[in-house]
């Protein structure tokens, strides 16, 4: 069924640049924006700090029973959005963190914890037109989306985007153990049983590698002006 206003769904690996160009296409086409990646990520800061194991699920469901993860739609948040958990702002820092990334993959396999998270996420895509970023949005979270968007890169290009990231935040991180980081990521995303990392088989895949986020955005932005 077609949704009753616009929807992008950009999928991709971690550092394909989904984050850049989807923010940079909601401000282009005036759309809602959410990045997917950072409610499983305010789950992992938490589990965290309550000393809460990744392959727990029962435990991480009490955890998001007990501190609600909640989003607010805020173009002008550092993220393009905001991050609650249990009433509590998450920083982008936090989210980020290295030791939440990799903890991350972990817990968003578990398939109780995405049914709470796709939920969420379907609620919001009601609010308006949007582009959602994520792993499984075209696939699963908005199947009927107008357009789906596929976006990878090799991997070097995506180490070297995440180690200029860092970099920019003050961050230095070693170019192998990001390397790694993310073959693992790639590997747990795409070899999990509940809504792997997958192409849709109706999604236009762009390839980023030797692209610039401007063509990127314009080609998306094309797209989205035949289907609108
Ligand atoms: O995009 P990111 O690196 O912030 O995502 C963090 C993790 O969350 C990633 O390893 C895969 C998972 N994820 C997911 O399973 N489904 C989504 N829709 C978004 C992210």
């Amino acid at each position: 069924m077609t949704p009753p206003h616009l929807q992008i769904a950009l999928d991709g690996p971690a550092g394909s640049g989904k984050t850049t160009v989807a923010r940079r296409l909601a401000e282009r086409l005036a759309l809602l924006y959410l990045d997917t990646g950072a409610m499983y990520r305010a789950l992992a800061v938490l589990s965290l700090r309550e000393r809460v194991d990744a392959d727990n699920e029962p435990a991480l469901l009490r955890l998001l029973e007990a501190r609600p993860i909640e989003i607010r739609l805020e173009p002008g948040a550092p993220m393009g959005f905001v991050v609650l958990a249990g009433g509590e702002v998450l920083s982008e820092s936090e989210l980020q963190a290295n030791a939440a990334s990799v903890v991350v993959s972990t817990i968003a396999a578990h398939p109780r914890i995405r049914e709470r998270m796709v939920a969420k996420q379907r609620e919001i895509a009601r609010l308006g037109p949007v582009i959602m970023a994520g792993r499984d949005i075209g696939t699963v979270v908005l199947p009927d989306a107008q357009l789906k968007i596929f976006l990878t890169a090799s991997i070097s290009a995506r180490v070297a985007r995440r180690k200029a990231q860092f970099a920019a935040s003050g961050t230095a991180i070693d170019a192998h153990a990001l390397f790694s980081e993310l073959e693992e990521r790639d590997r747990l995303d795409e070899s999990r049983s509940n809504s792997p990392l997958q192409i849709s088989p109706d999604a236009h895949v762009i390839d980023s590698s030797e692209l610039g986020v401007d063509e990127v955005v314009s080609k998306i932005a094309a797209l989205a002006r035949a289907v609108a």
